[in-house]
């Protein structure tokens, strides 16, 4: 996998570090609430695996998968939820954790679908944030890093469902998804 890569953007410890910057961030705001923290994925998975053990609060946490269409009905722009979390969060303090926010149309429909169902506070902590794709208005609390429109790769992000499991982050080589 790693000949596929053609730049390391952030490494194991990299992460790492902002993983515990945020859990700090993150902890402070939730001091003295029990927020329910909800992974989207498949995305977050490692990274909200990893933030929670940063963060020394009570809270429950659940897993959402929604998705999102590109390709024919990119302009449609369509999220659909495709597994739901388990807890009701009426009058819960939510935290989203991403891995990244690019068009914003998946962290749009998630806000509007968790204050429909009563939340109190919402708020959305995402590992990476590229404000270059931006389609639609989404804002993050908590960031990690903003990176620039390339095609990123590792750590839970995915090209065609691949690279998932690389320990790190990286740009991937052009030619892998021009070849395809
Ligand atoms: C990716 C990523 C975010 C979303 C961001 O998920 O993990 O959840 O896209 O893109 P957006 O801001 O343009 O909506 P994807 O739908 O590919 O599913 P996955 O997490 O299972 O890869
Ligand atoms: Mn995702
Ligand atoms: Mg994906």
């Amino acid at each position: 996998m790693d000949n596929d890569i053609l730049k390391v953007l952030y490494s194991t410890d990299e992460i790492h570090a902002a993983c515990s910057r945020l859990g700090r961030q993150i902890q402070k705001t939730y001091a003295d609430k029990v927020p329910v923290v909800i992974g989207v994925l498949k995305g977050a998975t490692f990274f909200m695996s990893d933030i929670v053990r940063e963060i020394d609060t009570y809270m429950e946490i659940d897993f959402i998968d929604v998705s999102s269409y590109h390709g024919a009905t990119q302009s449609s722009g369509q999220v659909d939820l495709i597994t739901d979390i388990s807890t009701d969060v009426a009058g819960r303090d939510v935290l989203i954790i991403e891995d990244i926010v690019d068009t914003g149309r998946t962290l749009k429909f998630l806000m509007t679908n968790l204050s429909e169902r009563g939340a109190k506070s919402i708020k959305v902590c995402t590992l990476l944030d590229k404000p270059e794709g931006r389609q639609v208005e989404a804002k993050s609390d908590f960031i990690g890093f903003q990176v620039p429109n390339e095609f990123v790769v590792g750590y839970g992000l995915d090209y065609d469902e691949k690279y998932r499991n690389l320990p790190y982050i990286g740009v991937l080589k052009p030619e892998i998804y021009t070849n395809n």
